[in-house]
């Protein structure tokens, strides 16, 4: 039995199989380059499933912070504070709109912190929060009860309160508010649901109804942020701004970080006692964090996700695959849209064959979400591999 083999057997021998994970076993990475064990060699157009999402696998400047950091201290708890964990909450808040932030580890529990916080902000009585089909927030009970049924079969019964609406649809929403409803919470891009952006006038539209009926925005900004879409927050691009904001995968450079930024008006109603995370914050993974916030501001990586976005999308234009319907997203979040003649999963197993990672959305979408570090020549090696498998 190989390496790879013996790895995959252990796997399914002591590990849970809630995954449908592909045999495949990785060593090593860097940037947006990936091995497996026997030593082959993967254009990774997805590395990390969006955590290494901002400057891809092992960038040394972050690995520099973690080692740093790794000598120093690893975790304390919450009864002290530390400065990497102040630094990553300033690049964050400064980047966005203010407030301040609470620290997890992953995008399920900072959204149960928004969840709380808002029915905290809301008052007593107003627990309904309000989300949107084709979304995603979650597995935990809260971030569960917030997604489609079609994730929810058999953990019922949910959190009471929940109502889902077509994104797009104000008059949904509108119609969806009562005086129990404490907030709405919105993918600004549905990752998941397939890539879907909402139109700015939707958007707004969302704002208002949250102001005229006093209720808290939350941006599910998970999977597209920071810096992924061109901007360092996907709501930057509607002209609103939300009342709270989730941040996990590419915020942790690598490493597990969840963050709830909350505004100026909410921020203050999660005093001790109401919520907490033990490891939250914990010194070494926020160094990783803010090594990848600065990496982000001093390479202009919002520019870099522009401009890998249009490269890909020019790319997969011009090789004119017919099985390819649409291409959408914004910045270095790209969703294909493949038509009924083939399954996007398909392509995705036969790219993995040919040494390409991509990856899948709901609805026959194939999901490319590149490092924002990857050059040109790895970006095109890889695009030369899809454009061969959508074109076989
Ligand atoms: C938009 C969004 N929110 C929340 C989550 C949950 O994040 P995690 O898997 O880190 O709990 C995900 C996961 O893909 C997501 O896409």
């Amino acid at each position: 039995m190989n390496a790879e083999a013996a790895i995959v057997e252990g796997t399914s021998k002591y590990l849970i199989e809630n995954y449908g994970r592909l045999p495949m076993a990785v060593v090593r990475g860097q940037g947006a380059l990936i091995w497996d064990v026997d030593g082959k060699e993967y254009v990774d157009l997805f590395p990390g499933f969006g955590a290494g999402g901002v400057c891809g696998h092992c960038h040394p400047k972050v690995v520099e912070a973690i080692k740093a950091q790794a000598d120093a201290l690893l975790s304390h708890g919450n009864l002290f504070t530390n400065a990497p964990q102040v630094d990553l909450a300033k690049r964050i808040t400064e980047n966005a709109f203010g407030g301040k932030v609470f620290y997890c580890h992953s995008g399920a529990e900072a959204n149960e912190a928004a969840l709380k916080l808002a029915r905290l902000a809301a008052g007593e009585g107003r627990y309904k929060i309000i989300s949107f089909n084709n979304c995603f927030h979650g597995r935990t009970m809260g971030g569960l009860s917030l997604t489609p049924e079609a994730f929810q079969k058999g953990f019922e019964p949910m959190l009471p309160g929940n109502v889902k609406v077509d994104m797009g649809d104000l008059d949904a929403v509108a119609a969806a508010i009562d005086a129990e409803t404490a907030a709405v919470i919105i993918e600004p891009i549905q990752a998941e649901g397939g890539v879907n952006v909402p139109s700015i006038e939707f958007m707004r539209g969302l704002r208002k109804l949250c102001d005229d009926n006093s209720l808290l925005l939350i941006c599910d900004e998970v999977w597209t942020s920071p810096a992924r879409t061109g901007k360092w927050f996907a709501y930057q691009y509607f002209g609103i701004v939300p009342d709270v904001m989730t941040l996990a995968k590419a915020i942790g450079g690598g490493l597990p970080v969840g963050v709830c930024v909350a505004g100026a008006n909410c921020a203050d109603v999660l005093v001790p006692g109401t919520h907490g995370c033990t490891m939250g914050g914990n010194p070494l993974c926020a160094a990783a964090g803010a090594a990848a916030m600065k990496l982000i501001a001093d390479e202009n990586l919002l520019d870099r996700a522009l401009a890998i976005g249009e490269r890909v999308a020019e790319a997969i234009t011009q090789a004119g695959a017919d099985c390819v319907s649409e291409i959408r997203g914004k910045g270095a979040l790209i969703g294909v849209q493949i038509d009924e003649s083939r399954q996007a999963k398909d392509v995705m197993l036969k790219c993995m064959e040919k040494g390409l990672i991509v990856c899948i959305a709901k609805n026959n979408v194939l999901r490319l979400a590149p490092a924002l570090t990857t050059a040109d020549d790895v970006l095109d090696k890889g695009l030369d591999i899809l454009i061969d498998v959508l074109k076989s």
